[in-house]
């Protein structure tokens, strides 16, 4: 019987997911990994050894699927240790000029999946009295660039979920942490997985040119998938993971920048805050 660790991952065919679906594999864990299509997920796994690789086609927008994957999971392999909610893409534009059904399917994407895996997986980690989740969050959910307002929104509250639902659960012996990365070399900025609203309003400088900065970085980010994998893999064997995890440098020093601003602008606005009371 095999007794590694049991991991399930989402949105596993390219990217962060991909990178550590196979450095999980390749350390003799047992991996779960869902995508929208099971077959581009096996072919860009390659060879593996099977009784350790459970490929799942997932529909993330629907509760049922989820939860068929978690059953399958539980069948494979009898337990499930850790889950990373990674599947996510990004969005540029304006407010103004992205649909609301585009912001609503985002959210369904970025937030609504992330809860809904995690409502699934509960249960079973209740049970067994252990288990850890990584969600997978962004820098720009803190400290965002222009243009990217809508994502921002989506990971600000993938981390807010994440906090609260840390505290909620630290009694059944689960952890949980928000990864927050910066720029990472995946497919992340490529047109297949970025939604591009491009500017098309006089003005929004602002946005124009965070705009033609992040699609010239495409295949330049500093961030290395392999490294963030081997890191996920170290994560999970803390006791005691941080709440939340910057990824990158500039992660570092964007978090970093806003937490001196926001500490300095609630200092200064402080006697304002503590009027507010009853006396
Ligand atoms: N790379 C970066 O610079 C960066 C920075 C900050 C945060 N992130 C976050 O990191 C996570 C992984 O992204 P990545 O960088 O690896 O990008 P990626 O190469 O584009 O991979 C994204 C993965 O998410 C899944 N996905 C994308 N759109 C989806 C949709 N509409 N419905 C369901 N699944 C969908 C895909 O899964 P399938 O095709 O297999 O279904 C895909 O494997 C995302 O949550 C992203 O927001 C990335």
């Amino acid at each position: 019987m095999n007794n590694s660790k049991v991991w399930y991952i989402t949105g596993s065919s390219q990217g962060l997911g991909l990178t550590l679906v196979k450095k999980l594999l390749e350390n003799g864990y047992r991996v779960a990994a869902t995508s929208r299509n099971a077959q581009a997920l096996k072919e860009a796994a390659g060879v593996i050894d099977t009784k350790r690789f459970l490929p799942l086609a997932v529909d993330l927008n629907n509760v049922d699927s989820i939860d068929k994957s978690i059953q399958q999971t539980l069948a494979a392999f009898g337990r499930i240790d850790v889950v990373v909610n990674n599947a996510g893409y990004g969005m540029a534009g304006t407010v103004e000029e992205i649909t609301e059904q585009k912001i609503r399917n985002i959210f369904d994407v970025n937030v609504m999946a992330a809860i809904d895996v995690v409502k699934s997986v509960l249960p079973v980690m209740r049970k067994q009295r252990s288990g850890y989740i990584i969600n997978i969050g962004s820098v720009a959910g803190f400290a965002g660039a222009p243009g990217w307002s809508v994502y921002s929104a989506t990971k600000a509250a993938l981390a807010a979920f994440t906090e609260v639902l840390s505290l909620d659960v630290k009694e059944f012996g689960i952890r949980v942490t928000v990864v927050e990365p910066s720029g990472f070399r995946t497919g992340f900025l490529t047109k297949d997985s970025l939604a591009y609203t491009e500017s098309k309003i006089a003005g929004y400088q602002a946005v124009k040119e965070t705009q033609k900065h992040y699609l010239a970085g495409d295949g330049k980010q500093p961030g290395d998938p392999e490294k963030a994998a081997e890191i996920f893999i170290e994560l999970a064997k803390n006791e005691q993971p941080p709440l939340h995890l910057y990824l990158g440098e500039d992660a570092y020093n964007r978090a970093s920048g806003k937490l001196a601003a926001m500490t300095s602008e609630l200092e200064k606005w402080k006697l304002t805050s503590i009027s507010a009371d009853y006396k």
